[in-house]
């Protein structure tokens, strides 16, 4: 493997995965394609950017002719495709940007890559598109134990999903996405292009755009403002560190088998009000305030449309065939998250400002 394009290497997963490869592989060439949308950034790769084994490229991946020149000029032999509309509330209020992005956007590349790979004397020997996908294109699970079982495997029910579960997708996100792995899949069965889609729990961690639950309410806390948890709390999502999703996907990008799919996840349910009150005590405590002072700020706001009532991978398929394993405990990556979020208030100011600012605001004057 020479050269590897990564989509959406501007955005929060996309970054980890961009760094852990420029600083992993200094033989290989890594090509940042991303259209900076609201959700990129390029201060999150600030430490990378002058290795010589690294190249940013603005361009949105609906360019269809675009990305077949940069797959010609680059002689791309991998690409790892994680560019994205992600956020399942703005899906609600504009879904034809999800599938413009999320299905064309997908589509355009494939085309892209099938139609270099195949004028190649080799073909696809060697090649790779590997799709980054989510668990919430298998829909939602039961909360059959609402009270928690902590010893137990699944704490909130004893229903996982699988790579075998059936697609059940429910939002405008989840939708798009699951459409983008069929063609993803269609492309391998159809034309033999070699491809692999992983569907990942939620992810935490640094660089996180501050609309999604952990940073936006890390820094709402500092900030002594609401925290609007919707419906009642108690939806169940499964959280692994980002980092950790990065290991994942350079073990599957390498050793995966093609054609296949992996579930990447940690075994790690929480209820959404479990994980504000830890978020609360954790924020307060590095800020040198008591311990949980902040609790009054817990807002219940109107529930989200069609919200997944519980989310859980099960993983045992990547353990057991790939030895992947997450290297992080859920208490010690969330204290190094709101610890990074409230070192970094510079990149949250610079992230919130602007036209995030107007429509964050517009978001929640309903509300
Ligand atoms: P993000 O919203 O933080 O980043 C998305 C990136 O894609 C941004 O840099 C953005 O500029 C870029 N982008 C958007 N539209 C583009 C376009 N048309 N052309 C080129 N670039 C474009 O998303 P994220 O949370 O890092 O998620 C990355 C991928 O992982 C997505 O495919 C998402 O579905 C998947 N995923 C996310 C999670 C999660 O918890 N965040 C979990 C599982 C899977
Ligand atoms: P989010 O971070 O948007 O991820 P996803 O919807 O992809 O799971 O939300 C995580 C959970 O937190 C989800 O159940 C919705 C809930 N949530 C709130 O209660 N309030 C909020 O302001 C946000 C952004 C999310």
């Amino acid at each position: 493997m020479k050269t590897i394009i990564i989509t959406g290497g501007a955005g929060f997963i996309g970054s980890h995965v961009v760094r852990l490869f420029v600083e992993k592989y200094p033989e290989y060439k890594i090509i940042n394609v991303d259209k900076l949308t609201y959700a990129g950034n390029l201060a999150n790769l600030k430490d990378i950017e002058d290795r010589p084994n690294y190249e940013f490229v603005k361009a949105d991946i609906c360019d269809f002719d675009k990305m077949y020149e940069l797959m010609q000029t680059r002689k791309a032999d991998g690409i790892i495709h994680l560019a994205a509309e992600s956020h399942v509330d703005r899906s609600i209020k504009d879904p034809f940007t999800f599938a413009q992005t999320n299905v064309l956007g997908t589509l355009s590349l494939l085309q892209a890559a099938k139609l270099y790979w195949e004028s190649l004397p080799e073909g696809y020997e060697g090649k790779r598109f590997y799709h980054i996908s989510t668990d919430e294109v298998y829909g939602a699970l039961e909360l059959t134990k609402p009270e928690g079982d902590k010893d137990g495997r699944g704490p909130y029910g004893d229903e996982f999903f699988v790579e075998t579960t059936k697609y059940t997708p429910h939002s405008p996100y989840s939708a798009s996405k699951a459409s983008s792995d069929h063609f993803v899949r269609a492309f391998h069965d159809t034309y033999g292009m070699p491809t692999i889609v992983t569907n990942c729990s939620n992810n935490y961690g640094p660089y996180q755009f501050p609309e999604k639950l952990i940073p936006l309410f890390i820094n709402n806390i500092r900030h002594r403002k609401p925290l609007p948890v919707y419906g009642k709390g108690e939806n169940v999502r499964d959280w692994l560190y980002v980092v950790d999703h990065a290991r994942a996907i350079d073990t599957i990008f390498h050793k995966g088998r093609i054609a296949d799919t992996y579930n990447i996840g940690g075994f790690n349910e929480w209820k959404n009000i479990d994980i504000v009150r830890t978020l609360i005590r954790v924020t307060d405590r590095l800020l040198g305030r008591e311990e949980g002072a902040d609790m009054d700020l817990i807002t219940y706001v109107t529930d989200r449309a069609g919200h997944d009532l519980r989310y859980a991978i099960d993983s045992t398929k990547l353990k057991r065939e790939l030895g992947w394993e997450p290297s992080l405990q859920f208490e010690e990556g969330i204290e190094k998250t709101v610890r990074w979020y409230l070192d970094n208030q510079d990149w949250l100011d610079n992230v919130t400002s602007g036209d995030y600012q107007q429509y964050y605001e517009k978001m929640y004057a309903n509300r």
